[in-house]
């Protein structure tokens, strides 16, 4: 029997999951900053938008109009109807796009969690992206409330049957690699002084990858990876 794949809108990453992700799992994206998780995400989102799909996106950090005004210019169009933004971000000149939610984000995980579902009870979601979760755990007091929070929220997307995308700019991701059924990990290397990027999987339940660390570049269409080019390390 073949899984059910859908696709996260980067034909090059694509074929590296074998098809695409399994829906209705939770799946992670860790890079430093400015490796592309944002743009990932947003490809994400956009090839559910452009199959009809519901997509719920939370901006932890970059306010949404920043986000909107960075996106557009790679050619996403954001202002389809069946994309909801939520500008959870700390910053003064927040744009709220949907109202009463902002004050609870901070607080953490549970906070969010309870705000998703108050999302879904509106409509169903396919999709749904939080753009970094790195706030979430910083201000979170204790590991293994952490721990608790995020055990939760990752059995809460399962029961909502939503593919979920998590991007994290920390190096050490432990609790959340262990928890969720996928990882992708983007990477930046210095060879002979320039800059390099590289894409690698290195979890996915219930399917085979492609283990190999692929090149790909951040164009004005966005992210293409590469399957005709190595990287070589030094
Ligand atoms: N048209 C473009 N051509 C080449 N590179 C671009 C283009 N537009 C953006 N970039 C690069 O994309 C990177 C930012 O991507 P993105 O915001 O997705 O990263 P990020 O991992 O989410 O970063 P952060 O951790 O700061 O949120 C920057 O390094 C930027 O220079
Ligand atoms: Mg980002």
């Amino acid at each position: 029997m073949t899984v059910e794949r859908i696709s996260v809108g980067i034909p090059g990453l694509n074929s590296m999951l074998g098809g695409g992700l399994i829906p209705g799992r939770t799946y992670l994206i860790k890079g430093a900053p400015g490796t592309g998780k944002t743009t990932l995400a947003m490809h994400f989102a956009m090839a559910g938008v452009a199959c009809g799909e519901n997509v719920l996106y939370v901006t932890l950090e970059e306010p949404a109009e920043n986000l909107k005004t960075d996106m557009e210019r790679l050619g996403f169009n954001l202002s389809s109807p069946n994309l909801t933004i939520i500008d959870a971000t700390p910053t003064a000149e927040r744009y709220v796009l949907v109202e009463n939610f902002f004050e609870s984000f901070s607080e953490g995980m549970d906070k969010m969690i309870s705000a998703i579902k108050d999302q879904f009870r509106q409509r169903y979601y396919h999709r749904v992206v939080l753009d970094p979760i790195t706030m979430i755990k910083m201000t979170t007091r204790e590991e293994i409330e952490y721990r608790r929070a995020f055990l939760t929220f990752v059995k809460t997307m399962t029961r909502l049957k939503t593919t979920v995308l998590i991007t994290s700019e920390l190096e050490k991701t432990n609790v959340e690699e262990y928890l969720v059924n996928g990882v992708i990990e983007l990477k930046m290397f210095e060879i002979q002084g320039k800059l390099t990027r590289g894409i690698r999987i290195t979890k996915f339940r219930g399917s085979g990858f492609d283990g190999t660390i692929r090149p790909y570049e951040i164009t004005d269409r966005g992210i293409v990876v590469y399957h005709d080019r190595f990287i070589s390390l030094p």
